[in-house]
This record gives structure tokens, C-alpha cells and sequence, in this order.
């Protein structure tokens, strides 16, 4: 990449997805166009964990190819999502004293503040992703955004930190090295989907974030506008198919097929229906009743919901949540699963999809592409952050892309 473009690889369990992006014009209030995709089958991912390299690599060369082809544009590098139960989160709180009389709180004051608060013991297996910030407390008054310009003699921070298994974040690495793309970032795979789905008043109000996949369930809670929780399960997709596949003693492609036809089997059109299926080994066909997809798959998406509460619940954030539940990630679409979770949350429940994208979206416009499409998002305020790209008024973006060469 010649820095021109924003870039996402969202590698998942199911599939690697590239997405190109570019900054919009300055009078629209979605900023960001989508002008490449490239999706490949993935192969080497388990739970959310390389587990074939080459594998891996291919899928990403072939994802990447792709994305390059319908953009038009050769790229060198991207912003990339990592996940797995490796992942872990922490939250810590860093103090400092302000010297001198009167003074203003300054950029220096909070970065030392922040620095106090994650010089944590961290293991040596383990790298850190993230350090977030939530909130600031300046002498005491808390529930403060941003403490630059404030007079204040004592600065505390409350930080959320995100770290990962080193053996994870290399593997990955390296994949992408012998993708030959270089890593702008790994990003927390929950970051990248909130960005692209959550709205600023769920996140303000309090909202958890269920991202069902292939093969994990990303789980994030926001409180006050910040992360205040995050974590990943090993169940997903794959299950309801392979308890279909199991239960009905039918192939896995004709269970995938069946799964999402019918769902959980709940929609009373389907109710008094029989489906005709193969049987594993070349048996006779035989008829099942859609009923029988309701008695195999609602104990699953019950199970996940389950363990999804159940840990909401452990770290004590089941009044946080005042915005309710979205759910995201290409099972989420999985008839009859919003009922299931409406019984189990008692809260709203939403079906989280990428918004305000311009562009190619029509083409990643559904729940699998919440991350990838995030991962743009989240590239384009990393760059703002950094001054490559700067938040301005109207007029300023057609300068900035003339400069990066749009
Ligand atoms: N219409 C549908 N009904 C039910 N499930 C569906 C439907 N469409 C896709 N899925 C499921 O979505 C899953 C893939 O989701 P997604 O693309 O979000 O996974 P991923 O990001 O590759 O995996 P992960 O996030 O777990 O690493 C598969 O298990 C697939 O069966
Ligand atoms: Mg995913």
C-alpha cells in the first residue's frame, strides 16, 4: 500500500475477507467508500487460531488478489483482526501528580498517566493489542472524556488493557509477512466489529456485542462510550451444523444447506413440513420433520446465550447494558435465533449490520462482513489519530486525498 488506501484482512474461521477503502468526499457524512473485496475460503483457522500456515497464507494471497483486482490496486500493507480465548482483557487505572500551580493538564501528562496505568506485570508469553482509555478522573470529579486543557493537581485514568498469546500474534505475523503484506495493526477482532455496527448512543448507554462466526463467538460489552469487556467462546456456526449433520446422520454440506433454509425450524410456514435428506454413506433418503431442527438446534443457540449471560453476569455488568444486545457475524442471521435470545436477555435484541459505508457495500453489506468492514473504520480513526488523515472542517478532504494521491 502506498499508504493511498485503508485496507481491512478480517481472517476468520470460514473465510478471509480483504476490503479496500478510501475517504469520501467531505460534504457526506459517510465517510468511507469501499472500492475492493476479495473473499477466500479460509482453511487454516481453528477457534479463531492459525492452525495451517500455508494454508493461511493462501487464503490471504487469494483474498488480497482479489480485493486488488476489483479496486484496481496493488496494496502493501492493511489493518488485521485477531481473536481466539488466548485473548484477554484487564482492566487497570493509572494515577499521576500534575506539578506546578495552575497548570494545564497536557498531552505529556495523560501519556504518563496512561503509562502508569499499564506498566502491569505481564506475562512473557503474552503480548499487549490494546490500551484503551474509558475514563479520566482530574482531583476527584469523575466521568471525564478528555482531561487536555484542565487544571488539576492529581490525574487518574481508568484503562482497558487487551493482550494476546505471543505465539498468536507471530504466527499471525508471519503469515502475513509471507503474504507480503506488512502490518499497519492487529486489531482486537470486537473492536473492529463494534466500529462498523454499534452506534455511539449504544455504546454511551451500555451495550454487549455477540459476534457468532464460523467457529468462535466474540462477546464485548460498552459502557460510558468505552470497552469495558471482552471475550471470545469456541462455539459457533460450525456446531449447529455439525449437530444438524449429527442429528438428522445427514452430510455436513446438505446440514449446511438445511441450517439455513430453515433455521431453527420456528417459523410457523415451516412447521408441519418434512424435508427429504441423504443419509451418510450413500443410504436411502429419508423424510424429516422441520420440528426435529428446532429440537437439535435451539439447545445450541440456547448453550451460547447461556455461556454469553453467564459471563456477562461474572463480571457483574448485567445492569450495564441498558442498550441491549446486538448480534452480529454470519450466524446471526440464523432463523428463530433473535427469539431465542429475546427469551434469555430479556432486553432489546438487534441484528448488528455494517453501516454508513459507501461504495461497493452493497456487496458486504451483511452480518459476515462486520468485521472486515470495521476493521476500515477503525483504520480510518487510527489514521485521524495519528495525523495521517485529519479530522477537519468541510472543504479539507479533497486537499488531503489530492495529497495522498486519490
Ligand atoms: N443464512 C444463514 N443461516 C444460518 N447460518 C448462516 C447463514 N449464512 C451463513 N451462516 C453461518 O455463518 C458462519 C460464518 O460466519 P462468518 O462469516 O461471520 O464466520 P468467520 O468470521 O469466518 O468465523 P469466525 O468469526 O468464527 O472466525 C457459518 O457457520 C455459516 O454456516
Ligand atoms: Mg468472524
Amino acid at each position: 500500500m502506498k499508504n493511498n488506501f485503508l485496507v481491512g484482512i478480517d481472517i476468520g474461521t470460514k473465510k478471509v475477507c480483504t476490503l479496500i477503502g478510501q475517504v469520501k468526499a467531505e460534504d457526506e457524512s459517510d465517510e468511507l467508500e469501499i472500492i475492493g473485496y476479495g473473499i477466500a475460503e479460509s482453511r487454516g483457522i481453528r477457534k479463531g487460531v492459525i492452525v495451517d500456515m500455508l494454508g493461511t497464507v493462501e487464503d490471504i494471497r487469494k483474498s488480497v488478489k482479489e480485493a486488488e483486482l476489483t479496486a484496481g490496486v496493488e496494496i502493501e500493507s492493511a489493518y488485521v483482526n485477531i481473536s481466539g480465548s488466548h485473548v484477554q482483557s484487564i482492566n487497570a487505572k493509572g494515577s499521576i501528580n500534575i506539578t506546578g500551580r495552575n497548570r494545564e493538564i497536557t498531552r505529556e501528562d495523560v501519556d504518563r498517566a496512561i503509562t502508569h496505568g499499564s506498566s502491569i506485570m505481564l506475562p512473557n508469553d503474552k503480548d499487549i493489542l490494546h490500551v484503551l482509555t474509558q475514563e479520566f478522573i482530574v482531583d476527584s470529579q469523575e466521568g471525564i472524556k478528555n482531561p487536555i486543557g484542565m487544571i488539576g493537581s492529581n490525574l487518574e485514568v481508568y484503562i482497558h488493557i487487551v493482550t494476546a498469546a505471543m505465539t498468536a500474534t507471530k504466527n499471525l505475523l508471519i503469515c502475513l509477512k509471507k503474504a507480503k503484506i506488512d502490518v499497519i495493526k492487529m486489531v482486537l477482532s470486537h473492536i473492529a466489529t463494534a466500529e462498523s455496527v454499534l452506534t455511539q448512543d449504544e455504546k454511551e448507554l451500555g451495550v454487549a456485542l455477540i459476534d457468532i462466526g464460523g467457529g468462535t463467538t466474540d462477546l464485548a460489552v460498552y459502557e460510558k462510550g468505552a470497552l469495558s469487556y471482552s471475550s471470545t467462546i469456541g462455539v459457533g456456526g460450525d456446531n449447529f451444523t455439525n449437530d444438524l449433520a449429527i442429528g438428522t446422520r445427514t452430510p455436513i454440506e446438505k446440514a449446511e444447506k438445511i441450517k439455513r433454509k430453515y433455521g431453527c425450524g420456528m417459523d410457523p410456514n415451516w412447521k408441519n413440513q418434512n424435508i427429504e435428506i441423504p443419509s451418510v454413506g450413500g443410504k436411502k433418503r429419508r423424510l424429516i420433520s422441520v420440528a426435529l431442527l428446532s429440537d437439535i438446534l435451539k439447545p445450541r443457540a440456547e448453550e451460547i446465550f447461556e455461556m454469553v449471560k453467564n459471563r456477562i453476569e461474572s463480571e457483574g455488568l448485567e445492569n450495564a447494558i441498558n442498550a441491549g444486545i446486538v448480534i452480529t457475524g454470519g450466524s446471526s442471521v440464523l432463523d428463530g435465533l433473535i427469539e431465542i435470545a429475546d427469551d434469555i436477555f430479556s432486553a432489546p435484541v438487534r441484528i448488528g449490520r455494517p453501516q454508513n459505508f459507501g461504495g461497493l457495500i452493497d456487496k458486504v453489506n451483511t452480518p459476515d462482513f462486520s468485521t472486515s468492514t470495521g476493521l476500515l473504520k477503525y483504520a480510518l480513526l487510527d489514521m485521524k489519530d495519528r495525523g495521517v488523515i485529519k479530522n477537519q472542517p468541510p472543504g479539507f478532504f479533497h486537499k488531503i486525498k489530492k495529497q495522498l494521491g486519490f
